[in-house]
């Protein structure tokens, strides 16, 4: 047998064979959480025909969406009829706490967008105009923020764990999206007070959450562009979460030297994101990401950690610090102190 002979019959074409109809099993989810199959199933379990009639879709191909759904870990069948698994009763059930279909709803919004990948390589521009979710476009902005919020409920209990900022009183969050991530650290650490920096038309959204969360009173939002408007100064905290992965480099480390700036002397700067290991071909999801922000940017991308260390260090800053979220998240912090 022939070297390439040999190296072909040791190679496993499993990989590939998942990769081809990945994409079943995503359009499944996304069009069940679409039609509101979970939120059918929720209460009580039912029979074909009730789904059917729930959800106004033709009993057939019903049957064929629920055994998909069966077989992906979703849904349940016996005697009594179809139930949510465990799995999709508490992710995918509207009104739950950790509810995963608002973010669900952004994927299947960007799932057109991926189809137009090639065309993003060729022109170097993203097919989705960053503007229709970041305030044009009012119910697709609506359900980006509540998708930022969804996904930054279960990161942010995470961050909370991994920061600390006992005795710290002013934090400054820059691109805060839903405000989310500055409601859970206000209440975890007593006398600390945050500023949401973002879009006017996404933190008009952020207060309606913030307020929804018991924050109002230590959480304020100021509209503006991080890219333009003065962040205000005095902060012992800043953080930048979510937000370098939209930028070049030269924009991250420009945004770096301003919340350096206002940041008082001992202050933290937090960074968190996706980030790729040195290299950037790892892990697999961040590196993927990467691509995901080239569909929805113009300047987006995915950044490695080491990079975005070495550029708080060229920043002055002191005491670096990386750390993984705890996994499943794919996500990373990297602070330092001015
Ligand atoms: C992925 S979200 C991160 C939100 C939040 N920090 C989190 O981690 O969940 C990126 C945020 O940056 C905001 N953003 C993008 N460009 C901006 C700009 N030029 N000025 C202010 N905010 C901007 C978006 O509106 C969005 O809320």
């Amino acid at each position: 047998m022939t070297e390439r002979q040999q190296t072909r019959s040791a190679l496993d074409p499993t990989p590939l064979l998942r990769l081809i109809t990945a994409y079943w099993e995503s359009r499944t989810l996304f069009t069940a959480n679409r039609i509101g199959l979970f939120e059918a199933l929720a209460k009580e379990p039912l029979s074909l025909e009730a789904v059917a009639a729930a959800l106004n879709t033709r009993p057939r191909p019903t049957r064929l969406l629920l055994k998909a759904c069966i077989g992906l870990g979703l849904v349940v069948e016996d005697a009594d009829g179809f139930r949510n698994s465990p799995l999709a009763q508490v992710f995918l059930t509207p009104g739950t706490e950790a509810y995963l279909g608002n973010a669900i709803r952004y994927s299947d919004n960007l799932y057109d967008t991926w189809g137009r990948l090639e065309q993003a390589l060729r022109e170097d521009r993203p097919p989705l105009a960053q503007e229709t979710y970041l305030g044009v476009d009012p119910e697709k902005t609506c359900q980006f923020v509540y998708g930022m919020h969804n996904r930054a409920l279960g990161i942010g209990k995470a961050l909370v764990t991994l920061v600390d900022l006992s005795g710290r009183r002013r934090l400054l969050d820059i691109g805060g999206g839903p405000g989310t991530y500055s409601a859970l650290l206000t209440a975890k650490f007593p006398g600390l007070k945050a500023q949401v920096l973002d879009l006017p038309e996404v933190v008009a959204i952020a207060k309606e959450i913030v307020a929804g969360m018991g924050a109002t009173e230590r959480v304020s939002c100021l509209p503006g562009d991080y890219l333009k408007t003065a962040f205000p100064g005095g902060n012992d905290v800043v953080l930048i979460s979510g937000v370098l992965h939209r930028e070049t480099e030269e924009t991250c480390r420009a945004l770096i030297e301003r919340a350096k700036a206002s940041l008082e002397p001992g202050g933290l700067l937090i960074l968190s994101d996706v980030f790729t290991d040195a290299g950037g071909g790892t892990p697999a999801f961040a590196a993927l990401f990467g691509l995901n922000m080239l569909l929805t940017a113009p300047n987006g991308g995915v950044h490695a950690d080491a990079d975005v260390a070495a550029w708080l260090t060229a920043a002055g800053c002191k005491d670096i610090t990386t750390r993984p979220f705890p996994p499943p998240l794919p996500h990373r912090v990297v602070w330092g102190t001015v």
